[in-house]
């Protein structure tokens, strides 16, 4: 699968926030967008995602027009997203968010134990009990069980603990391994590092730089447009 953005433009209100980006992201490649705070690397993930409209430009999957479809259209075509914001249900349990999310009670164990000490046995514990942490943990538990074949995530690694981030990598990893495609937006430059194929830099709503990750120069330009 290959989801293809073509000069795509949004905002909110009359605020344009992406000016023209393009970019694509093919199965069994992870692709690190990174970028400052107030870059539009959420912007782009809402708006590739159909929760923002797109004021101009395409996004196509595996050649498809999906622009204009809404977001439950883009999700059964294959893409999913998780969120920066939590989007999950508090007041419900960790089980109940996942029989939200077409789970059966049969599989809630299985994923959830793939998630270590920060998920597992905590089927029955009311969600917004979790820790800020343990809640992205669920969040991207339940995207990555989906096995939709293009996975958007947005700051996924967010305020994990390191031992968290690196079992998150893992299985951001093992996505990859399975086919699929990974957009990552990623702030842990040295988890990028390790687990992207490509980077992809955004400035003030537009891509300023990017390339392969094999390429020696990308880190140390990455880091640079990130520090300054
Ligand atoms: N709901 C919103 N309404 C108006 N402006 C917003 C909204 N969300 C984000 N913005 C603005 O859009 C720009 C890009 O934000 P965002 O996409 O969240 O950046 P990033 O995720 O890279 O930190 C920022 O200038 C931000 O202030
Ligand atoms: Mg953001």
């Amino acid at each position: 699968m290959r989801l293809e953005a073509a000069d795509l433009r949004s905002g909110y209100g009359t605020v344009p926030v992406l000016h023209g980006v393009s970019l694509t992201v093919s199965s069994g490649e992870i692709v690190a967008l990174v970028g400052r705070n107030g870059a539009g690397k959420t912007t782009l993930v809402k708006t590739v995602l159909g929760v923002l409209r797109a004021t101009g430009g395409s996004l196509h999957l595996d050649g498809v027009d999906i622009t204009r479809l809404p977001p439950s259209r883009r999700v059964r075509a294959g893409l999913r997203a998780t969120f920066q914001e939590r989007a999950l249900f508090g007041a419900l349990t960790v089980s109940d968010n996942l029989r939200l999310s077409g789970f059966g009670s049969e599989s809630h164990h299985r994923v959830l134990d793939a998630f270590g000490p920060a998920l597992s046995g905590r089927g029955s514990q009311r969600t917004g009990t979790l820790s800020g942490g343990e809640q992205k943990m669920l969040s991207a538990a339940i995207a990555l069980a989906t096995e939709a074949p293009l996975l958007v995530m947005d700051e996924p690694t967010e305020g994990l603990q390191p031992s968290n981030v690196a079992l998150l990598g893992d299985h951001i990893e093992s996505a990859r391994k399975a086919g699929r495609g990974v957009l990552l937006i990623e702030q842990h430059l040295e988890l990028a590092r390790r687990l992207a194929d490509r980077f992809i830099v955004l400035e003030k709503g537009e891509v300023v730089d990017g390339g392969p990750a094999a390429d020696p120069g990308i880190a140390a330009r990455v880091a640079r447009r990130l520090l300054i």
